[in-house]
């Protein structure tokens, strides 16, 4: 993954999205942050819990409709733990959403209560939308706002202006100022940001990132790859991630001329069926194993 860092990971970006959304933070109540529940952890900028200070705080996970239901309720729970709030969604069929602004002023209680003290009833509560990219804010704000003002975009890193959309009676959301990269540091949390999608796979190695998608699997979820691929258990127990997916190409009756295996074609077809969820809900980073997660 030296090649993720390498083209991805730009500190100058960080600074200054930090510096945007410092400068932001006095006009806002709360900071949903937009977690992909298939990777809570991975997608996760570790910067940001330095960055919003104190500012009271919510996860939202969202493509739970993609995730493992089950992880996702352990991560719910772990957040918890933590003094924070989660709450899952899915904008895709717009599942969770209504969850969304009461948790916020579940969040936010002491406050408006020492705000209708004050005579100031009905105060707009303004909340700032964080996430990297093609985490789903976008797809977020247009949900709540219902309206398609905020454009969503499937191009990872596009930089946006400061835009705010109200999306109820005294509700309004700030859309990210600035891009907020992921951390690269991590190989596995390149690779699982890669596996996913968040990455531009033009810059990738696919053969070599399916097949370390595939060698992944079989470690973790080794009856998804073995029913979807139609492939016994034995014949992939010791092999390279590589010879993995030679198998599923040829299972698949992917061959160029000369019989050779088409591991280019094979690879794309893993990383789509991954990502299309054809292999099943799964989320990756697991929440027994994240307990060191900071937000
Ligand atoms: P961003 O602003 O954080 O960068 O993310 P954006 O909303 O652009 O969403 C990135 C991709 O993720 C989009 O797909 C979007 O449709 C998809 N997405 C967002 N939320 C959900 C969700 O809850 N579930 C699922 N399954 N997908 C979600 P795309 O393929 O890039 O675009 P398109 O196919 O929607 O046109």
């Amino acid at each position: 993954m030296e090649e993720l860092r390498s083209i991805q990971w730009f500190p100058g970006h960080m600074t200054k999205t930090k510096r945007k959304i410092e400068s932001q933070l006095k006009l806002i109540d709360a900071v949903a942050i937009l977690l992909d529940a298939r990777i809570p952890y991975s997608s996760c900028n570790p910067d940001l819990r330095s960055i919003i200070n104190n500012k009271p705080r919510l996860v939202v996970l969202n493509k739970c409709d993609m995730a493992d239901s089950t992880q996702t309720k352990k991560w719910i729970k772990l957040f918890r733990e933590k003094g924070i709030s989660a709450v899952a969604l899915d904008c895709k069929t717009g599942r969770g959403l209504n969850n969304f602004i009461p948790e916020v002023k579940n969040v936010l209680a002491d406050r408006i209560s020492a705000w209708e003290a004050k005579g100031m009833k009905g105060r707009t509560i303004k909340v700032m939308v964080v996430g990297i990219p093609n985490v789903g804010k976008s797809s977020f704000i247009n949900r709540m706002s219902k309206q398609n003002r905020a454009k969503v975009e499937d191009r990872p890193g596009v930089t946006r202006g400061n835009q705010w959309f109200t999306i109820g009676k005294g509700f309004d959301l700030l859309d990210t100022p600035g891009v907020l990269w992921p951390k690269f540091d991590d190989k596995l949390v390149g690779e699982k940001l890669a596996y996913i999608g968040s990455v531009k796979d033009e810059i990738l190695d696919t053969e070599h990132l399916a097949g370390r998608l595939l060698e992944y699997l079989r470690d973790n979820f080794p009856e998804s790859v073995c029913a979807r691929y139609k492939i016994d258990m034995n014949e992939i127990a010791d092999i390279e991630g590589y010879d993995i997916l030679e198998l599923v190409g040829k299972k698949r009756g992917m061959l160029i001329s000369g019989g050779e295996i088409n591991t280019e074609r094979a690879a794309s077809t893993v990383l789509d069926e991954f990502r299309g969820g054809a292999l099943g809900k799964i989320t990756l980073d697991k929440a027994e194993e994240c307990s060191d997660v900071r937000i």
